[in-house]
């Protein structure tokens, strides 16, 4: 029998150093502190703690299914836990994304992004963890149609028979809630008809179609839907896998050799350009961005993270290279070019999104000065 894993990435902004801007290393070690005894205790099978600007990512591998109670309830205390160091230190934003006070099974809905996938291992099972800050879960909509649904970019949709029945995109409707599931090639208009709107339709799965083998997962959070306000953009995690029958590791990350816009960067309420970084540089800075995201290689073996000798496992910064060079200059161009119209559209996202910004304050405060025309 195949080993059954499972990969959960689960991130929270519990507050941050100097604004919006980085998880400073306290609260990095409480996440580690946290992780190593669940692991010790047998909770998890192993981890990797990081951040990606203002979030804390935890990436826990263990064999206990996906919205798994006890891995959920790990999450969020170790987020409670930094999050009072947070207060103690007087951090900004501390607790941010923790929007509910009591845990009740599952920590979807309560504030924490969560993306996670459980897999028979292959023989060898490459995986990629994606982490963005200051933009949503829309942010994965073009990366992935490009990954498993482009020719153009994944030479292995053309000339590699394990992939020529192409992949399926469950699609969810974030508005109202519902899901679609699409296959490419033959439903790639209508994939695009829907997915070209990252703020409403987000990429949930995609799965090979010819056997199912599920290929990729996002988060979905809708922060300002759970909260019926603006509390912060949503700062999606996707994990990838690559190889053997699906796109190569090499194809998961040209997607971001150029930027691509996304909604969010500063107050949530800006079209940005997105940054491919190393984690040297996983902290927001110019108009609190660009938006950036952060890309881990791993390989699962036996239900762990593979490891070296002394249990530290083996993790590769794969934006962390010159081939992505071109695309930080390139946002950093139109990061420029953008500021320079200021507050106008379409710098500023249009009026049917800044709905969930903190704009409908301000509106509000004009209500009785609009007068007939
Ligand atoms: C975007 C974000 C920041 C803040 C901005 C204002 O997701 O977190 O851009 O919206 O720094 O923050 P406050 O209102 O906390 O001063
Ligand atoms: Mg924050
Ligand atoms: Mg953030």
């Amino acid at each position: 029998m195949p080993e059954k894993t499972t990969i959960s990435v689960i991130k929270c902004d519990v507050g941050s150093l100097a604004g919006h801007h980085t998880v400073p290393k306290p609260l990095l070690e409480i996440g580690e502190e946290c992780l190593r005894k669940a692991e010790k205790e047998g909770i998890i099978n192993s981890h990797y703690v990081f951040h990606a600007g203002d979030d804390l990512e935890l990436l826990m591998i263990h064999e206990r299914g996906e919205s798994n109670r006890e891995i959920h309830k790990l999450a969020w205390d170790t987020f409670q836990k930094a999050a009072k160091k947070a207060r103690d230190l007087k951090l900004y934003g501390a607790g941010q994304d923790l929007l509910k006070t009591a845990f009740s099974g599952n920590v979807r809905g309560m504030g924490p992004g969560v993306a996670e996938m459980e897999i028979e291992e292959r023989g060898s099972d490459p995986i990629v963890i994606f982490a963005a800050d200051k933009t949503e879960p829309g942010a994965f909509n073009y990366p992935m149609f490009r990954i498993f649904a482009d020719p153009t970019n994944t030479a292995g949709l053309i000339i590699d028979p394990d992939m020529a029945g192409g992949f399926k995109f469950e699609v969810l409707d974030s508005i109202k809630n519902k899901k679609i599931t699409l296959k490419c090639p033959e439903e790639m208009y209508e994939l695009i008809a829907l997915i070209g709107s990252p703020s409403r339709y987000i990429v949930a799965h995609v799965r090979r179609a010819r056997d199912n083998l599920i290929c990729a997962s996002t988060s979905t959070t809708k922060l300002s839907l759970i909260a019926g306000k603006y509390v912060g953009k949503d700062d999606p995690v996707a994990i990838v896998r690559a190889q053997h029958g699906l796109p190569a590791l090499g194809e998961t990350l040209v997607p971001f050799m150029h930027s691509y816009f996304v909604e969010g960067w500063m107050r949530g309420s800006h079209w940005g350009p997105l940054m491919p970084v190393g984690l040297k540089d996983s902290k927001c800075t110019a108009f609190d961005g660009p938006p950036r995201m952060v890309a881990l290689g791993l390989q699962i073996a036996h239900g762990k993270i593979a490891s070296d000798d002394h249990g530290n496992p083996l993790i590769s910064d794969l934006f962390d290279d010159p081939a992505f060079d071109l695309a930080r200059r390139e946002a950093v161009e139109y990061a420029v070019t953008l500021r320079r119209m200021g507050e106008f559209e379409p710098a500023r996202l249009g009026s049917n999104i800044m709905e969930y910004t903190t704009l409908p304050k301000l509106l509000e405060r004009l209500k009785d000065k609009f007068k007939p025309a």
